[in-house]
C-alpha cells in the first residue's frame, strides 16, 4: 500500500530514531548533475566508465578532468531547501543519522552534523602512495612523488568500513528510513533499503521517478526533493 504524504509526516513526527539515505537527486536542484537520468552523462561517459581505478590507471588526465568539472559545480553550488529540511529534521530528533552517497559537502553546509559519507568526499585528494589526504587543488602529484586521486570511492572499491557500519547499524534500529533522490541501483548503499524493511522500519521514498524499490516501500512520493521535504517536516 502506498501511504499518503500525511502518513509519512506523522511517521517522521512520531519516530524516536530516523535514518536518511540520500543520493545525487538531493543536490540536483543545487545545480550539481546527477549520474543517471536526464543530464546524467559527462560527454559520452557513464559514471561506471570513469569512476574506477582502472579508468584512472589508463587515462588519469581524463578522469581528473571529469573530477575538476564536478568540483567546479560543487564550488558554485549552494544547499537547497531539501538539504536545509534534513538539517532541521536532525535538530528535532535524538536518534538521527544522515547517510549519503553524495561526495559533495552540501549537507554539511546546510547544517547536518551526523553524516555518514559512504562514497567519500570530492573536495579531498589522496596520494595513492603515502595515502596522505589534502584539500583538492591543481596538483597532480604528492610531495612523495605518488599520484594524487580524488578521495572518493570508485566502483570495485570497498566503502569506508566505519561509515558503512554506522549506516547499517542506524538502519537496523531506526523507526523510519527516508530515502531521497537516489536511483537505488548502486550497492551496498541500495541494500540499506531492504534492510530497513526487514527490520520493520517504515520506508519513505522521495524521487522524481520510480526506482527498483518504489513498489515495496511504505510510501513513495514523486516530485522534487526541494519541494517535498520541507513539507514532510513534522512541525510544518
Ligand atoms: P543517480 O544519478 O543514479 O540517481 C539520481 C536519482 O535522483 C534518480 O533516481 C532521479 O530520478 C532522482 N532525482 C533527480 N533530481 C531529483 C530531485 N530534484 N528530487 C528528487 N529526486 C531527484 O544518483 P545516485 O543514486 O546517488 O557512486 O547514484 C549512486 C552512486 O552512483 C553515486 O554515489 C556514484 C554513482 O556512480 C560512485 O561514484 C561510487
Amino acid at each position: 500500500m502506498n501511504a499518503s504524504k500525511e502518513d509519512a509526516r506523522s511517521w517522521l513526527g512520531n519516530a524516536q530514531s530516523i535514518a536518511v539515505l540520500t543520493g545525487a537527486g538531493v543536490s540536483a536542484e543545487s545545480g550539481i548533475p546527477t549520474f543517471r537520468g536526464a543530464g546524467g552523462l559527462w560527454r559520452n561517459f557513464r559514471a561506471e566508465d570513469l569512476a574506477t581505478p582502472e579508468a584512472f590507471a589508463e587515462n588519469p588526465d581524463l578522469v581528473r578532468e571529469w573530477y575538476q568539472w564536478r568540483r567546479a559545480a560543487v564550488r558554485k553550488a549552494a544547499p537547497n531547501p531539501a538539504h536545509y529540511a534534513l538539517a532541521k529534521l536532525e535538530r528535532c530528533k535524538r536518534g538521527f543519522l544522515l547517510i549519503t552517497q553524495n561526495v559533495d559537502d552540501l549537507h554539511e553546509r546546510a547544517g547536518s552534523r551526523n553524516v555518514a559519507k559512504l562514497h567519500g568526499a570530492i573536495m579531498i585528494d589522496r596520494c595513492i602512495q603515502c595515502q596522505r589526504e589534502r584539500e583538492a587543488g591543481d596538483q597532480d602529484n604528492c610531495e612523495c612523488g605518488g599520484r594524487l586521486r580524488p578521495g572518493v570511492v570508485w566502483f570495485g572499491e570497498a566503502l569506508p568500513e566505519r561509515e558503512f557500519l554506522r549506516a547499517a547499524a542506524a538502519v537496523e534500529k531506526c523507526d523510519v528510513l527516508l530515502v531521497v533522490g537516489t536511483s537505488a541501483v548502486v550497492y551496498p548503499a541500495a541494500g540499506l533499503i531492504p534492510s530497513a524493511t526487514f527490520h520493520r522500519a517504515k520506508v519513505i521514498e522521495v524521487n522524481l521517478e520510480e526506482t527498483p524499490f518504489s513498489a515495496n516501500v511504505d510510501c513513495s512520493l514523486r516530485g522534487l526533493a526541494g519541494e517535498i521535504l520541507p513539507d514532510l517536516l513534522p512541525d510544518s
